[in-house]
């Protein structure tokens, strides 16, 4: 009998591993043979640790299960599946599973995370096998075709970005998996890694037959070890199984790769700065051109996508780029695995098609505030995005549509914040967010968030002792200005859309008098 109980660390953090162990000890002492299986989470984190069980029925799960239930659910029946207050009977059909649809997570949580010959069995390295079989451009034009545009958050036609390195000329290029996932509030590079790294295996390997690149890093940041662990043991694996190394998948073709650490620098998320960071340099900003497409890693052509982008690979190529083309809205195709944190009631990764309203996402799904209180403010985009007040939840999930006004999806992640969040602090909050994070090549970025912080601590200071503070604000508008046309990269480039959406939205935060709370 396979009982499942999560190794994501999310639901270690909710306390998984001691109930895993205290599975485990219930189940020697019954006398029980059961497999322990550590899964990736489902991303219904208000469920973790979410301890499932096998029967001929299907799954049958129980959560959020605290170690001190163990007992409980043991002499109720859990290796039976038997009723209990915690049961949610079958995961799939769960109100916040079921509605989704899950092509790049469509096998996190279902799969052992360590089991290559698993992950063969749900279907996997489909995707690889299906590009093998085709014609060297005809991989680029399946990209193409299914409208994949880069999940890490500029939203770059992957297909065209996979064509500039296919063209590029010389024997040498590479592919680099940028996991360097730093946006607070997001955790679906981290999700996906640890739920189901093989996924990202194939994505890479795809990606290295398509533009004829024999090697790939996986850039992953120091703080995701559980994400690290699980890749190196999926690439040994992939390996083991002829899917990395020469002749993979039996062709004539090559590819491998490995795992490198980042050491813990926001900007280091920024492409160039990540070249720099594997090639053991500082990890600052490079101005482009030239395009990493065409001069990346060593100088050579090199593909750089978020592990959303080549996560979502496999499936298209498996399924055909016209089933990915069919979902979504506008120019922006297929799913988008977006992740609900800060103040939410039901948060977690929750992967959609675009065109879902920000309102659904936040109030439906989400359920609102964990506090109870009103929504005040939601933050799309991880710390650089545009604050959205609930006037703007008609917003369709769509890069163009959040664009238009004035803010960014990014990487998919929505923080929620209730009536009680100050929104003037929240905008101080960016500016030495980037002051802390700059790389310090750029003036507008280095000096600007500097700059930018004294001048709300003025504003702040303001509010309690009457002083005007219009002056301060015209600066800082013009501030804004020049940190979004004149900085090198997003990281000033985008500080001014938390700042600005904060100043416009909520302009009462900003005035004289501290906005009496509700
Ligand atoms: P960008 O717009 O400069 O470039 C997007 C991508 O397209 C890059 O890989 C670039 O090299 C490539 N590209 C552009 N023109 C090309 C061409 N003609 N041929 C081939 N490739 C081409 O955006 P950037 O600075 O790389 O990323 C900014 C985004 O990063 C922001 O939208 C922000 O949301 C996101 N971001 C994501 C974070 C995360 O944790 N995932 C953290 C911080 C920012
Ligand atoms: Fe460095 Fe900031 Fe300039 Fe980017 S905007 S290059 S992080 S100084």
């Amino acid at each position: 009998q396979r009982i499942f109980v999560p190794g994501d660390a999310a639901a270690v953090a909710m306390g998984a591993d001691d109930v895993a162990s205290a599975i485990d000890r219930a189940a020697v002492a019954s006398g029980r043979s059961i497999e322990l299986v550590r899964n990736g989470s489902r991303g219904a984190h208000f469920l973790e640790p979410l301890v499932e069980v096998e029967t001929p029925q299907g799954r049958i799960g129980y959560g959020p299960v605290m170690p001190e239930d163990i007992s409980g659910l043991i002499s109720s029946g859990l290796f039976e599946a038997a009723p209990h207050p915690l049961c949610i009977g079958n995961p799939d059909e769960h109100k916040f599973l079921k509605p989704q649809i899950r092509s790049t997570f469509a096998l996190c949580g279902i799969v052992d995370p360590r089991s290559e010959s698993d992950y063969a069995r749900h279907g996997g390295w489909a995707g690889l096998r299906a590009a093998l079989a085709m014609a060297g451009e005809d991989r680029i034009g399946a990209v193409k075709t299914s409208g994949l545009r880069g999940r890490g958050g500029a939203g770059f036609p992957t297909g065209i970005k996979w064509e500039t390195v296919f063209r590029a000329s010389g024997p040498e290029k590479y592919v680099v998996c940028n996991a360097d996932e730093g946006d607070s509030g997001t955790f679906a590079d981290r999700m996906l890694m640890e739920g189901d790294p093989f996924r990202l295996v194939e994505g890479m390997a795809i990606c290295g037959v398509s533009v004829g690149a024999n090697y790939g890093y996986i850039y992953i940041r120091s703080e995701y070890p559980h994400a690290i662990a699980a890749m190196e043991r999926a690439i040994i694996g992939a390996r083991r199984a002829g899917w990395l190394g020469q002749a993979i998948g039996g062709s004539d073709l090559a590819f491998d790769m490995e795992v490198r650490v980042g050491a813990g620098a926001y900007v280091c998320g920024e492409e160039t700065s990540l070249l720099n960071s594997i090639e053991g340099k500082r990890g600052v900003v490079r101005a482009k051109p030239p395009l990493p497409a065409l001069q990346g890693l060593f100088g050579k052509p090199t593909v750089i996508n978020n592990v959303l982008s080549l996560g979502a690979v496999p499936a298209l190529f498996a399924q055909g780029p016209d089933q990915y083309q069919a979902l979504g809205f506008g120019r922006s195709r297929g799913t988008m695995p977006v992740q609900l944190a800060g103040n939410i009631r039901y948060g977690g990764l929750y992967e959609v098609p675009f065109g879902i309203t920000l309102g659904e996402l936040v109030e439906t799904i989400g359920g609102g505030t964990a506090s109870g209180r009103p929504v005040r403010a939601v933050q799309v985009g991880g710390p650089l995005g545009a604050y959205f007040p609930p006037s703007l939840f008609d917003t369709p999930f769509d890069y163009e549509a959040f664009a238009a006004r004035d803010g960014l999806i990014g990487h998919g992640g929505i923080t929620v914040f209730d009536d009680t969040v100050d929104m003037a602090i929240m905008a101080r909050f960016a500016l030495e967010f980037c002051a802390i994070e700059s790389c310090g090549k750029c003036t507008p970025c280095r000096i600007g968030a500097v700059r930018g912080q004294e001048v709300m601590d003025r504003v702040i200071a303001a509010r309690q002792s009457g002083a005007d503070v219009a002056a301060d604000l015209s600066l800082l508008t013009d501030l804004c200005e020049t940190m979004k046309f004149g900085s090198l990269c997003a990281l000033g480039g985008f500080t001014p859309y938390p700042v600005s959406s904060a100043m416009r939205h909520f302009p009462e935060d900003f005035q004289r008098g501290v906005r009496p709370l509700p």
